[in-house]
Formats: C-alpha cells, sequence, structure tokens
C-alpha cells in the first residue's frame, strides 16, 4: 500500500535564542542566522513550509500586566518577520515561507506591495498569515484606544483582504515587456 502524503510545516518567531534549549542558537546574534540554517535544514527534510508568526506588542494576556511576559521573555523581543522572510527566501528553493502580517498595522497598499515583492524574491513559495491582532496594547501601538470588536475586525479583514487581491492582481502577467 502506497502510504499516504502528509504535510509538514513549523511556526516559530523571530526571537531571540532560548538558552535551555539544546537546538537554540542561544542569545548569541540576533542576525536571523539560525533561522535561515533552520530554514535550509527543514528543507532538506521536505518540509513544506516554515511560518514566522509575529505579534506587535509586550502581551498584557496574562493576569493583565506586561510582567510575565517580560519575567519569562515569553515571545519578547521579537523582531519583525518579515526581513527575516527574505533572508529565508533567498536562501532556500522549495520551501514555502510564511510571515504574519496584522490586518490592523499594515495599510492594504503596503501590505500586497511587500507581499508581492517577497512572493518574487521567494519565486511564488510566500504566504501570508493572516491575523487581526488580540490585545489592545497592540492598537496603542498604532493611536488607538482599543481593538475593534472581534466581529468588526474580521468584517474589516473580509475587506481587506478582498482589497489586497485585487492589489496584487492588478498588474498583467505581460506587463512588463
Ligand atoms: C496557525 C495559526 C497561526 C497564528 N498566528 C498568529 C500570529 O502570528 N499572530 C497573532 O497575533 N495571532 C496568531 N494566531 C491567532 C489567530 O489570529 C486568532 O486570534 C486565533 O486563531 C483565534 O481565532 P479567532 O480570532 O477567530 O477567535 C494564529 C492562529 C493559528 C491557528
Amino acid at each position: 500500500m502506497m502510504p499516504k502524503p502528509f504535510h509538514l510545516g513549523w511556526f516559530t518567531n523571530f526571537t531571540q535564542g532560548d538558552w535551555t534549549n539544546p537546538v537554540s542558537q542561544g542569545t548569541g546574534n540576533w542576525d536571523g542566522k539560525f533561522f535561515v540554517e533552520m530554514a535550509q535544514a527543514m528543507e532538506r527534510a521536505c518540509f513544506d513550509y516554515i511560518m514566522l508568526e509575529d505579534t506587535l506588542m509586550v502581551s498584557e494576556a496574562y493576569g493583565g500586566t506586561s510582567e510575565a511576559t517580560l519575567k519569562h521573555a515569553l515571545q519578547v523581543p521579537k523582531h519583525d518577520p518579515i526581513p527575516l522572510a527574505a533572508m529565508i527566501a533567498a536562501a532556500t528553493s522549495k520551501l514555502g515561507v510564511v510571515a504574519t502580517m496584522s490586518t490592523m498595522a499594515w495599510p492594504p497598499f503596503m501590505l500586497a506591495r511587500v507581499a508581492s515583492t517577497l512572493d518574487h524574491i521567494a519565486g511564488g513559495r510566500f504566504g501570508w498569515n493572516i491575523v487581526t491582532s488580540g490585545e489592545d496594547i497592540a492598537a496603542q501601538n498604532f493611536g488607538m484606544d482599543k481593538l475593534p470588536p472581534r466581529e468588526t475586525r474580521y468584517a474589516m479583514a473580509d475587506e481587506y483582504v478582498d482589497l489586497v487581491c485585487k492589489l496584487v492582481d492588478r498588474w498583467e502577467p505581460v506587463a512588463v515587456v
């Protein structure tokens, strides 16, 4: 019987190394090279994609303050996933490269442009992890007091994704002669 094919992905983020973890890079240079080597190893191991998580705040989800987040360095500090996605895309040839961008934070035009640029660097392997952001503290980094309520956020995201698709498709394939 033929074995059933399955998909493999790995979810990570551009944080500092976890020094207690034997596979991490420790707390050395925070330059992304660890993740590039990791992506290359994943490609050799036939993974489908690497996915770069992102959030835009020091979380207050636990206990309503940032105390635990900071004390235990829970996903902070965290670099931006987009330059790392470009590094990984340029250093691999088959692996899918998925990065997170929030509909709350990016103007749609900018997102469509950066996604299209990354997709060219990646030769068609780029994916967008669509999120709407999950804490008011993130909205406060963008001049708002609170996130819109969940229903509104998702209605906005629907419209946003439609718009981004239209922008990405705006150039005809034969536009560049
Ligand atoms: C595979 C996966 C990846 C996710 N990545 C992120 C992320 O990078 N950043 C983020 O803020 N939320 C992330 N989330 C959380 C979602 O944005 C969302 O808040 C969560 O799935 C709860 O769903 P709901 O918003 O429909 O209640 C992720 C969820 C899943 C299932």
